[in-house]
């Protein structure tokens, strides 16, 4: 038997979508207020989710508690109040668009979590607005 657990978790950070080979007009179309060239924050909210057989002598898919560990160490204490374009080495050529990040998050998530069970990421740059990647 299948199951997916889910963790929710959360980081504040800053970022601007720009392309310096781009004018200031196709920025400004094309990413609108995330072009703003002093950076703005986000609140981000995320849910990280694996799916796998339910172990039969704990009744786990996987203990939440090491899903939680394993978000806060990699995920919330790498991005929570950074600047992710100066502070995240990933974004020096790449835009953090809730895209890039939610396949950051992934990649960095993926090596702890066992290969035989799938791992999805769902984020929240507004409310409204989420991304999921689960690899490619
Ligand atoms: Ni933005």
């Amino acid at each position: 038997m299948k199951a997916t657990v889910s963790r929710k978790a959360h980081f504040n950070a800053a970022h601007r979508l720009h392309r310096s080979d781009w004018s200031d007009e196709k920025n400004t179309t094309v990413f609108g207020k995330c072009n703003n060239p002093n950076y703005h924050g986000h609140n981000y909210e995320l849910i990280v989710s694996v799916t796998g057989d339910i172990d039969p002598d704990t009744g786990f898919v996987i203990d939440v508690k090491i899903l939680s560990d394993l978000i806060k160490e990699h995920v919330e204490d790498v991005l929570d109040h950074k600047n992710l374009n100066l502070d995240v080495p990933y974004f020096e050529n790449r835009n953090p668009t809730a895209e890039n990040i939610a396949v950051v998050i992934w990649d960095k998530l993926r090596p702890y979590v066992d290969l035989k069970m799938d791992l999805e990421v769902i984020l929240f740059e507004t409310p409204r607005n989420f991304v999921t990647y689960k690899g490619k």
